[in-house]
């Protein structure tokens, strides 16, 4: 996903903040900015942005300032909101107004030519996008849905137990190819009616490159355009970003219109079949079959860039709480037994199943930055004022899931690791907390939130029921490190997959 964070990490080398060289904010409004730290001219506050646990940083910059946060980066400007309230009274309550995307350049524009609907606007477009992929990413086709996952939660075990047994020829899988293989091949059965375990290795590790590579489109010169977008007139910067961007739009198109070519000529029910009949435009020229195949893409890119990370924090919390997961274990050797593999039904009779995952994630919370949204309002709708600021139009509205998910007000004892806090006295799930902020706000609230859902929680149980994690020596992550949302999950995985027993699999 394209956010504020890449933005922040891939600038800076600095890691301290630097005091005081106050330059006053020069363009007098009615209503300030929110407050934050005094910008330079022309490089704002970009020089003051720490490369690394940027999210640490902007909470101290919350301590100091508020809730609500200006920050410059270049010269754009980003509103960061620290709090539930925040967020919901402006993310949700005026959804109307703050639906949009700020202009993206690089990854919009340029990478992927303003068809992936993710990035585009609050318009037209993409309302239309958004209710035709309604019909395909409901609460209902992802329970119909959840038999498909269930079978990859045993492929994605049966690879664990043996790494050659899927074909590939380049040594084997480890957790994080094995997640990442699990999210792919789930999200390709559906949506392009692949048969499960058809996918090697090398094709689901395509999937995740394609992925990595628009994150990556925002490397140091091409991030320039997006900070400082009145550049895009220099000769030669737009032309060296087209150059760059060209092959990976080609490469982008190529493979997911295979996909799609070959999902259209299946006999069976697949999500892109109903998405292209849905399609008020097709059969109206290229430009209509090009916006069919992002918008299936976009389907096949989200499950692979964000569901093997959650799976990773999920992995984590089992290797650092084994108190905890030991109590999941024993409910599923009680209700599921030794001699068949957990289903998806058994997730709904456990709850403790669904506390974990919301505490692994809140704590682990992969989309720290979310993802940013835009002000989309017309002239006589007069300047979007909240408490007192100025809310300008082109800002990166910015909800900051990792402070909200920590906040002491709504979380008691924040940064320990309490699943129980999410069920109520008679262990049941009906606890008034609000769910871990992960999957964004209002309109633009992630349209696969459903199938995310379900995907993890029948993983989880197929690998608390089949194997124990444990940190081989060495191993010194803790409930804060977040090396793995900077996609090191490999890393970090790789030291715990000689230590998978296979208690329950002889
Ligand atoms: C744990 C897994 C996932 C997480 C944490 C996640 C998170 C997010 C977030 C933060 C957004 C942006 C929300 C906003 O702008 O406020 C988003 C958007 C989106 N997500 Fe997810 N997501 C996950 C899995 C999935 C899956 C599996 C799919 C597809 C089946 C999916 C499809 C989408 C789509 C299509 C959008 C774009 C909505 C738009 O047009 O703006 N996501 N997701």
């Amino acid at each position: 996903m394209y956010s504020v964070q890449n933005l922040i990490s891939l600038i800076s080398e600095s890691g301290s903040l630097q005091p005081s060289k106050i330059i006053p904010i020069l363009i007098k409004t009615k209503y300030p900015l929110p407050p934050g730290p005094p910008p330079l001219p022309i490089v704002g506050n970009l020089h003051q942005m720490s490369r690394s646990e940027t999210w640490k940083q902007l909470v101290k910059l919350h301590e100091q300032y508020g809730p609500i946060l200006t920050l410059k980066l270049g010269t754009r400007t980003i509103i960061l909101l620290q709090t539930r309230a925040a967020v919901g009274d402006l993310l949700e309550k005026k959804a109307k107004f703050y639906s949009s995307r700020p202009r993206l350049i690089t990854a919009g524009e340029h990478f992927t030519r303003s068809l992936l609907p993710v990035l585009m606007p609050y318009n037209d477009k993409w309302k239309e996008l958004h209710a035709i992929r309604g019909l395909v990413l409901s609460h209902r086709v992802a329970k119909a849905v959840t038999c498909i996952q269930q079978s990859a939660s045993r492929y994605l075990a049966f690879c664990l137990l043996d790494p050659k047994a899927e074909g590939d020829q380049s040594g084997g899988v480890n957790l994080g190819d094995a997640f990442c293989m699990y999210s792919c091949t789930s999200i390709s059965t559906i949506l392009y009616g692949d048969d499960i375990g058809s996918m090697s290795i090398s094709e689901a590790r395509q999937m995740d490159l394609i992925v990595q590579k628009l994150i990556k489109s925002l490397n140091n010169h091409n991030v320039l355009l997006d900070l400082f977008p009145f550049l895009e007139k220099t000769p030669g910067l737009s032309q060296l970003l087209t150059h760059q961007a060209t092959p990976y739009f080609t490469e982008l198109r190529t493979f997911f219109d295979a996909k799609l070519q070959t999902a259209l000529a299946r006999p069976c029910w697949t999500m892109s079949r109903t998405l292209a009949e849905k399609s008020p435009r097709r059969d109206r020229g290229s430009g209509d079959h090009d916006q069919l195949i992002f918008t299936t893409g976009e389907i096949s890119m989200a499950g692979a860039a964000t569901t093997p990370l959650a799976l990773g924090a999920l992995a984590t919390m089992a290797t650092l709480h084994p108190a905890e997961v030991g109590i999941l274990r024993a409910q599923l050797d009680l209700l599921v037994g030794p001699d068949r593999v957990p289903t998806f039904a058994d997730t709904e009779d456990l709850p403790y199943l669904h506390a974990l995952i919301n505490e692994a994630l809140r704590l682990k919370t992969i989309t720290p930055l979310g993802v940013p949204h835009a002000i989309s309002s017309s002239p006589s709708d007069g300047p979007q004022v909240y408490k007192g600021y100025h809310i300008p139009d082109d800002a990166f509205v910015t909800p900051f899931q990792w402070a909200i998910n920590r906040d002491p007000s709504v979380f008691a004892d924040p940064h320990s690791f309490i699943p129980q806090r999410w069920l109520d006295s008679d262990n049941d799930t009906k606890n008034p907390l609000p769910l871990p902020s992960l999957f964004g706000f209002g309109k633009r609230f992630c349209a696969g939130q459903p199938f995310a859902g379900n995907a993890l929680a029948t993983a989880l149980a197929v690998l608390v029921w089949g194997f124990t994690f444990e940190a081989l020596s060495g191993f010194e992550g803790g409930d804060d490190d977040y090396r793995f949302v900077y996609h090191l999950v490999d890393t970090l995985l790789k030291d715990m997959k000689s230590e998978v027993s296979r208690c329950a699999w002889q």
